[in-house]
């Protein structure tokens, strides 16, 4: 098998990308010391989290001479997201720390506000373009790139991104360096979504989560296929945007500042009577299937059904372990295989929940932090893990703390370890009404909303309040208190839930998606009530959500998310075409 040199400095996530890498037909070897850079041929330089933790960790260990070498030597370089960031000056994010240089442009940070007063989610999170623009001075018309795909990028699929800092695009300013750029837009801010030259190339999107489109672009560069007759055409179901060839721009019909409307398939495993893995919501929990051999568990379902809502177009993937403790070795838990498992074949973003804390191993009776227990599912393949009970008494000590946080929660540790985009709150409000707001005075202050969906007794006055345990215990936070608490500990995004609307599949709980966007900045998830593809149109027209979640209407076979988003692009808004590709 031909070979491709992955450099790894920081414990990172990037089970996937060895994945997609393997399915590609190459074999990765590690660069653990600068002198392996001397031995590689070709290099891919993952990045993930902090542009100054990155590129200093790089700095100390020794790696940027070797890679200016290796560049030089005009051996393939790949650098992914922050290995794409890294090319550049510098950044707003570090700006003591220098990057590599090789393109004069300083990265900036979204605002999230555009010109006109719209707002946009910081981080960016979603399926963006990466459309290569031919211009007049770019190398392109050199190499015969003219017409041809761009390292097999292709302007009417879509890739995945997830950043809060970009590149800035200006028209013809790195073209006249020789670069060839891709861009995407994000509200008012075009920005680099690939860059190359020579041998030299870098995508800010995760090609390794960018499904069978992302696929490909990995494939191109594995085979040194920098141009190709690549499909430049339309996929079914998208139009190219008309004014494409003529000047890039992205059609913004039906978008959200740019992204697609992302669609998230999720998963509650538990453990059955006979110890099977299952997933609970609907009907999938067949105990007629016999485990393999009786000796393990039956890992089966989860991850075949993760594999269907993939083939089906899902955007992401999240699993919720559902099942309460057991004593389970914490390198055993069953979730970790599941993982490890569904990233062999599942190329968009996976999400873990449940479980993730401080607690005590019950293998070795030594206490683990929420860090290391994330760290574990990372490693496995996760991108994100979603906390819940935990942030709720994260957020009442931020409070009574005076608003500020004890550096000690998972959120905390694990954003500062990993970005804010690994880490996901998921928060269970339950509506609590009042006849008048006033009934409140006094008491804490809860933000209260008048509800056109009043209760039995006719109130129309209702707040929202969190709980904990599955929802079984109702604390005195309400949501606007826990949310905010989270995104300024460093969470990147809310999983909002709903307990009076799940499983009523009356559609999502409008008021409340509402109320929790108007007071973050992170994106949200709308969750809790879909059953039908109409609700996602709803939701996604009524509130200025960022992404919606389904489980059960999927799992009991109702609809398949295809049919959600054929709903939705016939509507009008845009989702991301399904693309096949078998490297
Ligand atoms: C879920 O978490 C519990 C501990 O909270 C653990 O005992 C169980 O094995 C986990 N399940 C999976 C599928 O990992």
């Amino acid at each position: 098998m031909p070979k491709v040199h992955l450099l790894d400095y920081v414990a990172g996530n990037i089970r996937s990308l060895v994945n997609a890498i393997e399915k590609c037909g190459y074999e990765v070897e590690w660069i653990k010391s600068p002198e392996d850079v001397k031995t590689a041929d070709k290099i891919i330089l993952p990045g993930v989290g902090h542009f100054g933790h990155c590129l200093k960790s790089l700095s100390d260990a020794g790696y940027l001479p070797a890679i200016h070498d290796h560049i030089s030597a005009g051996k393939p370089f790949f650098g992914i997201c922050v290995g794409l960031q890294a090319l550049f000056s510098g950044s707003e994010e570090a700006p003591s720390v220098p990057g590599l240089d090789l393109i004069s442009t300083s990265l900036r940070r979204f605002s999230p506000s555009n010109a006109d007063g719209s707002r946009k989610s910081v981080p960016c999170i979603g399926w963006n373009d990466a459309s290569t623009l031919h211009h007049e001075s770019s190398s392109a018309k050199d190499e015969g790139g003219l017409g041809k795909s761009f390292y097999g990028l292709n302007p009417s699929s879509k890739y995945y991104y997830v950043h809060s800092y970009f590149a800035p695009y200006a028209p013809g300013h790195l073209e006249s360096q020789g670069w060839t750029v891709a861009t995407a837009r994000y509200g008012d801010e075009r920005y680099v979504g690939a860059i190359g030259r020579e041998n030299i190339f870098a995508t800010q999107f995760h090609p390794e989560k960018s499904g069978a489109a992302g696929l490909r672009v990995i494939k191109a560069f594995l085979d040194g296929g920098m141009w190709s007759d690549a499909l430049l055409t339309s996929l079914p179901g998208t139009n190219l945007p008309p004014s494409f060839v003529a000047n890039g721009a992205s059609s913004s019909g039906g978008s959200m500042n740019g992204l697609t409307r992302r669609i998230i398939a999720c998963l509650d495993v538990r453990t059955n009577d006979a110890g099977d893995l299952v997933v609970t919501k609907g009907d999938q929990y067949d105990v007629r299937e016999k485990s393999e051999g009786g000796n393990v568990r039956n890992l089966g379902k989860p991850v075949d059904m993760a594999r269907k809502y993939y083939t089906q177009g899902a955007d992401e993937v999240t699993f919720l372990n559902i099942t309460s403790f057991r004593d389970c070795p914490i390198t055993d838990l069953p979730m970790l295989e599941i993982l490890r498992r569904t990233s062999e074949t599942v190329f968009v973003p996976l999400t873990i929940g449940g479980g993730i804390r401080d607690m005590v191993d019950p293998a070795t009776g030594k206490e683990v932090s929420a860090l290391d227990v994330a760290k574990l599912y990372f490693a496995s393949g996760a991108d994100k893990v979603s906390i819940g009970s935990d942030a709720v008494l994260a957020a009442e000590e931020y409070w009574a703390n005076g608003g500020r946080g004890n550096g000690k929660s998972g959120i905390e540790t694990i954003s500062a370890a990993y970005g804010a985009q690994a880490v996901v709150v998921s928060v269970d409000p339950k509506r609590v009404y009042v006849s008048d707001p006033s009934e409140l005075e006094g008491k804490k202050k809860h933000r209260v909303i008048k509800t056109g969906d009043k209760d039995e007794q006719g109130r129309e006055y209702v707040w929202f309040a969190c709980t904990i345990k599955g929802g079984r215990e109702v604390r005195d936070l309400d949501v606007v208190q826990l949310v905010t608490a989270c995104e300024a500990m460093g969470a990147g995004e809310i999983l909002l839930n709903a307990i009076d609307r799940d499983g009523s599949n009356r559609g999502y709980d409008l008021e409340l998606i509402a109320l929790v966007k108007s007071v973050v900045n992170i994106p949200v998830i709308a969750s809790s009530g879909a059953g039908r593809p109409a609700h996602f149109d709803e939701v996604f027209r009524q509130t200025d959500v960022d992404a919606a979640l389904g489980a059960g209407m999927f799992h009991r076979g109702e609809y398949t998310v295809a049919q959600v988003k054929e709903h939705l692009g016939q509507a009008g808004l845009l989702v991301r075409p399904f693309e096949e590709f078998e490297p």
